[in-house]
């Protein structure tokens, strides 16, 4: 009957899933020839059969779906250890292009629910405590498939709760070592004391009765935030250190519990030196794993197409409603060589896209008559949907008609895991995809707006990050954000178009009307300072581009008449002092205020912070907003060079530790940013300053100390 099917199919065979399965369980005692062969035959029959007709080897990739039930299951003997599955999984494992997935129980099919008896179910029934759904399952397959692009593996183990396992199995030397409880051995903590402390501190911080608090759910769940993600983090300082970050990456209490005490254990017992290394190597695999992912289908060695740059462009622009996204509205608005502007936002229930561009336009002080152009389309959608989530009528009108697609939406949380990023890498793809689909493709131009944050680790301090795409993933290996940005660069310049990637550094409020967002960190910073009576002070330099140039210097190279290169750093050409820029900002700060304000150290000045929040009702803690930051900010201060570097320009050193970027390429294209480079531009002027004060003023930020 296989070769049947096989002779049938009109298109060569790809790839292979084993998905047939047989249940006869029993106790050990009443199985018989019969019982073993049933399962056998489902299992190891169907492997057999195919090896016979076709060279498994050859196919693209072949799965068994085995049982994570053969760590041992009552009654499953021919079913799982030793026989059924397990011989299947030997069998597979002789082959480079296949794995065996040990699956738990999957819902809502045929053997979960149909073909069992009531009795059967019930007794099935303690597995459902770890099932999975089939969409999960689907997942774990096709991650299966691309980690097999790293090297055979025999059998892929889903991440499931082996303590929920050991709870329904049993327990076992097979997954032992996976148990929470395994990680507590040994652990010098004093139990239930202990366990009581840190529980009502958690349920304290996220304000929530201990009889509707579980262990199991995550810290998120009950509204934490970074703000009482930060509390926490110093809360829980004295027994281990958790950063805002890792608590807001999905922990759980019973985590929280796990990582004190595996912190109290004797050194001697912590992992190895160079664990950190493996997670940065585990980090970056991973990286590469999505990469892979989504640029399938792209030919990394295809040869970069060099079309001209098309008259009357018809730009397609993301994230319009956004900082960046307005000055790029408002620059291409104005622009007579632009023909129409479509601009791509997602949809909000509470305001139309129009209500939310005015008054992000009135926000920056940007011109809102300009949204009255006939060249401005909005367009609303999902760009990680099929079609970017329009009608087909509307997305062949994009196919076909757009010339610049730049590419500037993007969920702005650094605090975020890299999990949260994959709609915005999803979306990335798409639009990649219309461009490759374009009728000229050779000339399409597609800017994709990067971060300095995708080299985040870069260290080495005698080189400038290179305006090139950086093979190392590793590099990229710290926050979510930097981490989604990296992927997205990769799978841009895999994509065979003119594309090129904008890494910008960080962006100070606007040099002209100082618009500079209130919930940014440098204002937060400002109005936490009205509490403390102080601004911090730090060593190293900073290269801050101002929000209203980032545009023209983006428009310069994506409108050049030359091909523009695949990456461009974008950084301040003419950097100046964090300690010149805050005295400055001081200075003003004073003036408005009436008071003195003086510059103390960072990491002081963030110690006199976290004291002060001690202190204060969570009502009061609302007017230091620098609180729901203080992980960063230390991060920040910490990688500060001194303050007593005497800088000259071979040594110059960014302040926060960031690595200082090549601007060469950037210079050549750009005749915005070599204007930059005259003393009137520079960043945090004493007049710049003023002008950032002034509107802070204006936005109510400086009002209640
Ligand atoms: N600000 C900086 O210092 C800085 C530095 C380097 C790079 N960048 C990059 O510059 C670009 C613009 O940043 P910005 O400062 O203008 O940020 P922003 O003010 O937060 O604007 C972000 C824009 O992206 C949209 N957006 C956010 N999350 C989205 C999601 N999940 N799906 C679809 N759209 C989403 C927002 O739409 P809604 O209005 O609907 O929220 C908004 O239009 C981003 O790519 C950012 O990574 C910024």
């Amino acid at each position: 009957a296989m070769g049947a099917v096989l002779s049938r199919m009109q298109k060569p065979l790809g790839g292979c899933v084993f998905l047939a399965t047989a249940f006869d369980d029993r106790l050990f005692h009443a199985q018989d020839s019969a019982s073993f062969s049933r399962s056998y035959s489902a299992k190891v029959g169907s492997v057999e059969t195919l090896e016979a007709l076709v060279d498994l080897g050859a196919l693209d990739f072949v799965i068994g779906l085995s049982s994570a039930t053969t760590w041992g299951n009552i009654g499953q003997t021919n079913y799982t250890r030793q026989v059924a599955n397990t011989i299947m999984e030997g069998k597979l494992a002789r082959y480079h292009n296949a794995f065996s997935i040990a699956a738990p129980a999957i819902f809502n099919t045929t053997s979960m629910t149909g073909t069992v008896t009531t009795s059967n179910a019930e007794r099935a029934s303690h597995l459902t405590t770890w099932a999975l759904s089939p969409e999960e399952l689907c997942n774990c397959l096709e991650d299966g498939i691309l980690k097999l692009q790293d090297g055979p593996f025999g059998v892929y183990v889903p991440a499931l709760d082996f303590d929920v396992i050991t709870e329904s199995l049993g327990p076992s030397h097979l997954y032992g070592h996976m148990t929470r409880g395994s990680q507590q051995q040994g652990a010098a903590v004093d139990g239930e004391d202990l366990h009581n402390v840190l529980q009502s501190l958690v349920l304290q911080v996220v304000d929530v009765a201990a009889d509707d608090f579980s262990a199991e759910v995550p810290l998120t769940t009950y509204g934490l935030d970074s703000l009482t993600a930060g509390r926490l983090s110093s809360a829980l300082r004295p027994w281990v250190t958790l950063s805002q970050m890792q608590l807001l990456g999905d922990m759980t209490f019973a985590e929280i519990e796990a990582r004190v005490a595996k912190a109290q254990q004797p050194k001697h017992e912590e992992g190895a030196p160079g664990a950190s290394n493996a997670d940065v190597a585990a980090g970056a695999a991973e990286l590469e794993r999505m990469i892979s992912k989504y640029s399938i289908g792209f030919d990394v060695n295809a040869k970069r197409p060099t079309g001209p740059l098309l008259p009357n462009s018809v730009i397609l622009i993301t994230g319009t409603t956004g900082g960046l996204g307005s000055y790029f509205l408002a620059q291409l608005l104005a622009d007579s060589g632009v023909s129409r502007v479509y601009a791509f936002n997602r949809p909000s229930e509470k305001r139309t896209v129009l209500e939310r561009q005015a008054a992000g336009f009135a926000a920056r002080q940007l011109d809102v008559s300009l949204l009255s152009s006939k060249k401005l389309v909005f367009v609303e959608g999902d760009a990680t949907a099929s079609q970017l989530g329009l009608d087909k009528e509307m997305y062949e009108t994009l196919r076909r008609s757009v010339t610049v697609i730049i590419h500037n939406a993007w969920r702005l949380d650094l605090n975020a895991p890299l999990k949260t990023f994959v709609p915005n890498i999803a979306g990335t793809r798409n639009l990649l995809d219309m461009a490759r689909a374009s009728p000229h493709a050779d000339s399409i131009r597609f800017a994709f707006i990067s971060t300095i944050g995708s080299t985040q680790n870069w260290r080495d301090l005698s080189q400038q990050v290179p305006e090139e795409i950086v093979q190392d993933a590793s590099l990229a290996v710290l926050r979510g954000y930097g981490e989604g940005k990296y992927v997205a660069e990769r799978i841009v310049a895999a994509s065979g178009i003119q594309s090129s990637v904008f890494r910008v550094g960080q962006l100070s409020g606007a040099s002209d009307t100082g618009a500079w967002s209130v919930t940014e960190w440098v204002p937060e910073i400002v109005k936490s300072s009205l509490k403390l009576g102080s601004l911090p002070d730090a060593g190293g330099m900073v290269s801050w581009l101002p929000m209203n140039k980032t545009a023209p210097v983006v428009l310069d190279a994506v409108f050049s008449p030359d091909s523009p290169p695949a990456v461009f750093n974008l950084v301040h050409p003419r950097p100046v002092t964090w300690h010149a820029m805050m005295s400055n900002l001081a200075k003003s700060l004073s003036a408005v205020q009436g008071r003195t304000f003086e510059l103390v150290p960072f990491l002081d000045w963030l110690n006199e912070l976290e004291r002060l929040s001690a202190t204060l009702s969570a009502e009061e803690t609302q007017a230091i907003p620098a609180l729901k930051l203080l992980d960063r900010l230390r991060i920040y201060a910490e990688a500060c060079p001194p303050l007593s570097s005497d800088f000259t320009e071979p040594e110059l050193r960014e302040s926060g530790g960031w690595a200082r970027l090549s601007l060469d390429k950037m210079l050549a294209f750009s005749p915005t940013l070599r204007a930059m480079r005259e003393p009137e531009e520079m960043i945090g002027s004493e007049e710049q300053a003023a002008t950032f004060v002034q509107y802070w003023r204006r936005q109510g930020l400086l009002t209640s100390a």
